[in-house]
């Protein structure tokens, strides 16, 4: 792919390293609907990957590919190859919810639970027992939320607010912490700043540029100037294909195909 040209050094640093995933030849279809037409791609460590394309492209189907999220929906049918640490996402070995909590989602609508923000945060941990006992509970719930930037605005209500009470950027925040407290590798992340205003914005960027060091993070965007600001990568899906992908700058400054360098130039989508 188009990843060979001459790259920024930061992103052909994250390349040196063996990928945490590789995608090889997905084809998906929902019912006879061809939806991801042969997509290819690696995901590296530490990396932010932009997901980019008209709608109904086929990004989020992609990123759903990845955990595993299609299982148990009717009619979808995957050819191809996921692999992750090597190993084959959907072969017989694979646990899916354990595969699955090696990722964190976060969808364009804040979606917290209707319970306290430190319930928000401590249901998974709990649920999968990673955690033992009050005082790391705690520990682990205050780290969460610090981490999603989010600790100083809500640490005198944890107990007594509940998550939907919060701002939308503030609840995205959240999300972000209880998507974190399962400790997944990989964050995947559906237009996150897609219903939220510009300063809540910039501050979900940072983080995720803050969490990249420790996550790779695959993020769709319909904002050009978002990818532009925070991913090393870009992937253009268009029709159902991933069409090109390549270092951000290289497809913003020179997009190989008319198609990518027409969408990212605001002409279609
Ligand atoms: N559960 C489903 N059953 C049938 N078709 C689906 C399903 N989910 C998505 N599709 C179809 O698959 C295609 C790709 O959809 P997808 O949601 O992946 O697009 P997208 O690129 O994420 O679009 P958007 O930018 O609008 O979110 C679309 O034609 C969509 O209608
Ligand atoms: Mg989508």
């Amino acid at each position: 792919m188009l990843d060979t040209l001459p790259n920024l050094s930061a992103v052909a640093a994250t390349q040196n390293r063996p990928p945490v995933l590789q995608v090889d030849h997905l084809n998906l279809w929902y019912g006879d609907a061809h939806a991801l037409k042969d997509v290819s791609f690696d995901i590296y460590p530490s990396e932010i990957l932009a997901f980019i394309g008209p709608s109904g492209c086929g990004k989020t189907t992609a990123l759903k590919c990845l955990n595993r999220m299609h299982d148990g929906t009717r009619d979808v049918r995957i050819e191809g190859c996921i692999r992750m640490d090597g190993e084959d996402i959907y072969g017989p070995d694979i646990d899916p919810p354990l595969h699955r909590r090696r990722f964190g989602w976060v969808a364009q609508k804040p979606n917290p639970f209707a319970r306290s923000i430190y319930e928000n945060v401590a249901y998974g941990p709990r649920l999968h027992g990673l955690v033992n006992g009050r005082a790391e509970m705690d520990a682990h719930v205050e780290t969460c939320l610090r981490r999603a930037g989010l600790w100083d605005e809500v640490k005198d209500r944890l107990y007594k607010m509940s998550g939907d009470a919060l701002s939308g950027g503030q609840q995205q925040r959240l999300c972000i912490a209880r998507a974190l407290s399962v400790n997944p590798e990989v964050l995947l992340m559906d237009e996150p700043t897609g219903s939220i205003d510009p300063v809540a914005t910039a501050l979900i960027e940072e983080l995720m540029l803050d969490l990249s060091r420790d996550h790779s993070i695959v993020v769709i965007t319909h904002s050009m100037m978002e990818a532009k600001r925070i991913a090393d990568r870009v992937a253009y899906f268009h029709c159902g294909e991933l069409l090109e992908i390549g270092p951000t700058e290289q497809m913003f400054n020179a997009a190989q195909t008319d198609k990518a360098r027409r969408f990212i130039a605001g002409q279609f989508g």
